[in-house]
């Protein structure tokens, strides 16, 4: 539950919906769950087997699947900059994280006549950026200080299937308004001749990463955490069922949402005649489509912020478990102590991006997740695939699956890992800078 509530977060929910929308609907929707089956569940397992292997962070686990001092030194160096990566990616999520909690507490603001400062709580501002990202961080913060257990593991299983109810509620109403059937249409019915473009299957691919949390050692982490006793390709398969499950469930929102607008009045097309997306789509569409709906917009608005919140939370946490695991197994810090500091010190690398906004905070996001992101997922490939002893390799898969080795999985997935995985991160990452 909590490896599935690290993997649904605003990737799926926004990220997927919003990427969709703009690179011809289902045509996105077939190569994402290609790449999602065929590259990101592949490498997804490699950081959950390599992470109970060692039961120990990126840094330790990478470095210890050989002997050569070579081979150790660029593995710990990996798992360096996975944690550094982790920290970036949550100072701008913790960003995004606060602006979904300023519009549901301006949802209720607006329920119950505070007009002005429901106003306030919505417009772009440096006072409410802040305001919301260091209330964010703290919740992460909390949750992360009480441990593993009474911390990660319970409020993932608590909110997870909130998470599910909210989304399922809102699917259902909005498939009832007018217009939905058409964004229904765009949805389903894939505009092939974009399938196969290049800027598509870059974006898809980063998606997909970035959806299943990979390369940046979350994985591996709750890997460590994982009892002995589970099957773990099993246990990986349900994290990305779950998953893509999510996206495509989010997916019919926000498309049928988009042309509800439409029906309603509200623009969803830029001047040059393409969909508009991202931000715009979360912050601009949506809410002037609440808007139209009278008063059950205000109720529907508060659901689905609310809905948002919940899924940046069960990632967050995962994101700061990363370095704060590192300080405490390698350097024996104390847990709240780690918590505190490393908490603080991404609220404050958050602060200086909300101040450079236009330079920074675009930037962040292509590091880290265009380009760190899978370059750290091949890594991980060719660690787990080439450097790592085959047969210890199998030993820990037979540990909570016994007949492992005459399954369906152990006949591909080693191969598929060594050769065809890494090939294709390569492929496409050199397509993306060219
Ligand atoms: N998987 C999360 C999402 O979809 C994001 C994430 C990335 C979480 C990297 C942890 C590490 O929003």
């Amino acid at each position: 539950m909590a490896a599935a509530g690290s993997a649904v977060g605003l990737g799926n929910i926004w990220g997927f919906p919003t990427q969709a929308a703009s690179n011809g609907g289902a045509a996105f929707l077939i190569v994402y769950l290609v790449l999602a089956f065929t590259l990101a569940y592949p490498a997804l397992m490699a950081e959950l087997i390599l992470g109970r292997h060692a039961h120990a962070n990126a840094v330790t686990a990478l470095a210890g699947t050989s002997r050569n001092p070579v081979a150790q030194w660029i593995g710990r160096s990996a798992g360096v900059v996975g944690f550094i990566v982790a920290s970036l990616i949550l100072s701008f999520y913790a960003i995004v994280a606060g602006w979904m909690m300023s519009h549901c507490l301006s949802a209720i603001a607006s329920l119950v006549g505070a007009n002005d400062l429901a106003r306030w709580l919505v417009e772009f501002g440096l006072a409410r950026n802040l305001l919301f990202m260091a209330l964010f961080m703290g919740l992460t913060v909390a949750i992360i200080h009480a441990g593993v257990r009474d911390g990660i593991e319970r409020w993932s299983s608590r909110l997870m299937p909130l998470l599910l109810i909210t989304l399922v509620l809102l699917v259902i109403y909005v498939l009832t308004l007018d217009g939905a059937m058409q964004g229904l249409r765009v949805y389903l019915m894939p505009d092939m001749a974009s399938a196969l473009s290049p800027k598509l299957v870059i974006s898809a691919l980063g998606s997909a990463f970035f959806s299943l949390s990979l390369g940046v050692g979350t994985m591996l982490i709750y890997g460590s955490y994982i009892s002995d006793k589970e099957n773990l390709p099993v246990a990986g398969g349900l994290v990305t069922g779950v998953d893509i499950g999510i996206a495509v469930l989010a997916g019919f929102l926000v498309l049928p949402a988009m042309y509800v607008a439409l029906n309603n009045g509200v623009d969803i097309f830029a001047a040059d005649g393409s969909l508009l997306s991202e931000d715009t789509l979360i912050f601009a569409v949506l809410p002037a489509l609440f808007e139209t709906m009278g008063a059950t917009g205000g109720l529907v608005s508060l659901c689905f912020f609310f809905l948002m919140s919940i899924a940046a939370l069960t990632s967050s946490i995962s994101m700061l478990e990363v370095p704060v695991a590192y300080t405490i197994e390698n350097h024996g810090v104390r847990r709240h102590r780690a918590v505190l500091v490393i908490g603080v010190l991404i609220a404050l690398v958050s602060t200086i991006i909300l101040l450079n906004f236009s330079t920074l905070f675009g930037l962040v996001i292509a590091v880290t997740t265009r380009y760190s992101q899978p370059l750290l997922g091949f890594v991980f490939c060719i660690y787990v695939g080439w450097i790592w002893h085959r047969d210890s390799l199998l030993q820990e898969l037979q540990r909570g699956a016994p007949n492992v080795e005459s399954t369906l999985f152990w006949t591909i997935w080693p191969w598929h890992l060594r050769l065809v995985c890494p090939a294709i991160i390569l492929l496409i990452f050199v397509q993306s800078i060219r």
